[in-house]
């Protein structure tokens, strides 16, 4: 399906991950893929390219920061000038975090949420568009969020808002760059099973005087399907959106979310 093709997923070291589920993908399907994570979890990345290479001969690595911009136009030269150019660019790193309550946000909180989520993917894309449109043709994904369409029930503000701006981006370069053969799309993610989802049970169980349990059931509920999604069930949507199948959809911010309502 991708054989020839250079994709990069980036926050995809961890195991668990979103990320890693899509690289996993992209390899099986014929991509060369290189992962990356942050420059602090290399040991993990290490382990991650050990993992999927015993399966996938066509994986490699490349650490980077998305939220540094230095650290993306590095990785992405070397990555540009050991493999050749990128075809698949997968804006994946994100980071959750944060209270429930607007009051209870800092700055801090705002920021990280728009270095990493928002800045982020800008900086991705900064990285590959002159060469995708050099070549007339390139594919970009976004992992944006369910709330990145509307706001859920104990999702910080600042995430939901850094996660608009992520389906912003992605619709003003898909119309920017449409014509050039350059195709750019969102997922919108409901609740996956990850670290990700972990992490928000606990800070709810904290702030709720709840259980984890009783926190995963609460969101369970809001979902039609009545369960959190599987990475591997976001891999494949990204794979549909990177493949040629999918040669006349540029713009949309598809959920994959089990049915699970976009809130307000
Ligand atoms: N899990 C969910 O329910 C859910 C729902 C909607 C959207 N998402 C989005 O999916 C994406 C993947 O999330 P996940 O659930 O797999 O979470 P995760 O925490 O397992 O993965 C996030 C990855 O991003 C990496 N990362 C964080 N900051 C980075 C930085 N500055 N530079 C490079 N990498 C960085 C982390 O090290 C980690 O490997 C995120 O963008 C997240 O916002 C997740």
């Amino acid at each position: 399906m991708f054989e020839g093709q250079i994709a990069i997923v980036t926050g995809a070291g961890s195991p668990a991950g979103i990320g890693y589920a899509v690289a996993e993908e992209l390899a099986k399907h014929g991509a060369f893929v290189v992962i990356s994570d942050l420059p602090a979890f290399e040991a993990r990345l290490d382990a991650a390219v050990a993992n999927l290479k015993s399966r996938y001969p066509n994986v490699a690595m490349c650490a980077m920061d998305v939220s540094d911009a230095g650290s993306v136009d590095a990785a992405f030269s070397s990555i540009t000038a050991n493999y050749g150019p990128v075809d698949i660019l997968v804006n994946n790193a994100g980071v959750g975090g944060g209270s429930s309550e607007f009051l209870q946000l800092s700055e801090a909180d705002f920021k990280s949420a728009f270095d990493v989520n928002f800045m982020g993917a800008v900086n991705g894309c900064r990285a590959v568009l002159p060469s995708m449109r050099e070549r007339g043709q390139g594919a970009i994904i976004n992992i944006a969020s369910l709330c990145g369409l509307g706001a859920i029930p104990e999702i910080p503000v600042s995430y939901t808002a850094s996660k608009f701006a992520v389906v912003g981006l992605t619709k003003g370069i898909a119309l920017e760059y449409a014509a050039e053969g350059i195709r750019c799309n969102a997922i919108c993610p409901g609740a996956i099973n990850t670290d990700m989802r972990k992490h928000l049970f606990e800070r709810v169980a904290e702030e709720q005087n709840i259980s984890t349990e009783d926190a995963r059931a609460e969101e369970d509920a809001m979902i039609a399907m009545g369960r959190g999604g599987e990475p591997s069930e976001v891999a494949r949507a990204v794979v549909f959106l990177a493949d040629k199948n999918a040669s006349y959809i540029t713009g949309v911010a598809l959920p994959v979310a089990g049915g699970m309502a976009p809130g307000v």
